[in-house]
């Protein structure tokens, strides 16, 4: 005899227990473990599926008072230099010129991290030289410590040279990272830690300009004094010393991190 369906409808049950029962603490832990395990590994994976992210900070930099300068006096080749290193010194020989530096980092908004050196430098001259050209580096400890901790030892550089004989030169201009890869997002990465100059060599190969930038640009991650919009005074009083300024400022960076 066929069957058929006359009428039909859900069952509900409900079990119910006090509030302080082992049931309800099993419930607790069920609901629990169901959201939040999943939200911790996606919050500490940092993204499922991310490959690169990015971070601001602004980097903790300080002037390490090294400087190298080479000025050129002529347009026939003649140049006096000074360094803060005494091996570059004595390879100058009557090259050598001791100029009267003052530098000062300013930490404009008191958050504890530096956010520009003024640098200033005088360079006493005979009556009979004029400055065409100038060459500066000035090292920095830079660093890093919101994902990994990222300390390293950088540098800027600039050059100006000019057909017309200067008074003065100034620049003012940024500090900015470059990465050529991201960053460890954890640990402690001194790879770059090092020093720019080999300052204990007495050879004149270790002071050599582009013997230096060519093994800094060698790292994946450096720094470029970039955006420095020199101003060539002309124009200089015949005992007055030629001035070099610069303002080196340490902006907010966003760096590349890899998941
Ligand atoms: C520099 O980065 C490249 C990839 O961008 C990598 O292959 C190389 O090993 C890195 N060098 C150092 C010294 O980390
Ligand atoms: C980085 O280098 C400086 C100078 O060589 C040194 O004093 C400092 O301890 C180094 N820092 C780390 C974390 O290795």
């Amino acid at each position: 005899m066929a069957m058929y369906e006359i009428y039909s409808h859900p069952s509900l049950i409900r079990y119910k227990t006090s509030i302080f029962t082992k049931a309800t603490v099993f419930l607790l832990i069920v609901v629990a473990l169901t959201y939040i395990p999943p939200l911790l590994v996606a919050y500490r994976s940092h993204g499922f599926w991310l490959k690169i992210n990015t971070y601001e900070e602004q980097p903790n930099v300080r002037f390490q008072y090294q400087v190298l300068m080479i000025v050129g006096t002529s347009t026939s080749g003649d140049f006096v230099a000074w360094s803060t290193f005494e091996n570059f010194n004595n390879l100058q020989g009557d090259n050598l010129r001791f100029p009267l530096v003052t530098a000062m980092e300013e930490d404009q908004n008191q958050d504890g991290k530096m956010d520009r050196l003024n640098f200033r430098l005088e360079l006493p001259l005979q009556t009979s030289e004029q400055v065409y050209s100038v060459q500066f580096i000035l090292t920095f400890s830079y660093q890093l410590f919101r994902m990994s901790t990222f300390i390293m030892q950088c540098m800027a550089y600039t050059y100006f040279s000019s057909s017309i004989a200067g008074s003065q030169l100034s620049v003012n201009g940024d500090l900015k990272l470059h990465q050529r890869e991201p960053l460890r997002h954890k640990g402690l990465d001194t790879r770059y830690n090092v020093s720019i100059f080999n300052d204990n060599s007495p050879f004149a190969s270790a002071f050599d300009l582009a013997q230096i930038i060519s093994s800094y640009q060698d790292r994946n991650v450096t720094t470029i004094f970039t955006n420095q919009y020199p101003v060539w005074t002309v124009g200089r009083a015949a005992d007055a010393p030629f001035v070099f300024n610069a303002v080196i400022r340490y902006p907010v960076e966003v760096i590349t991190y890899p998941f």
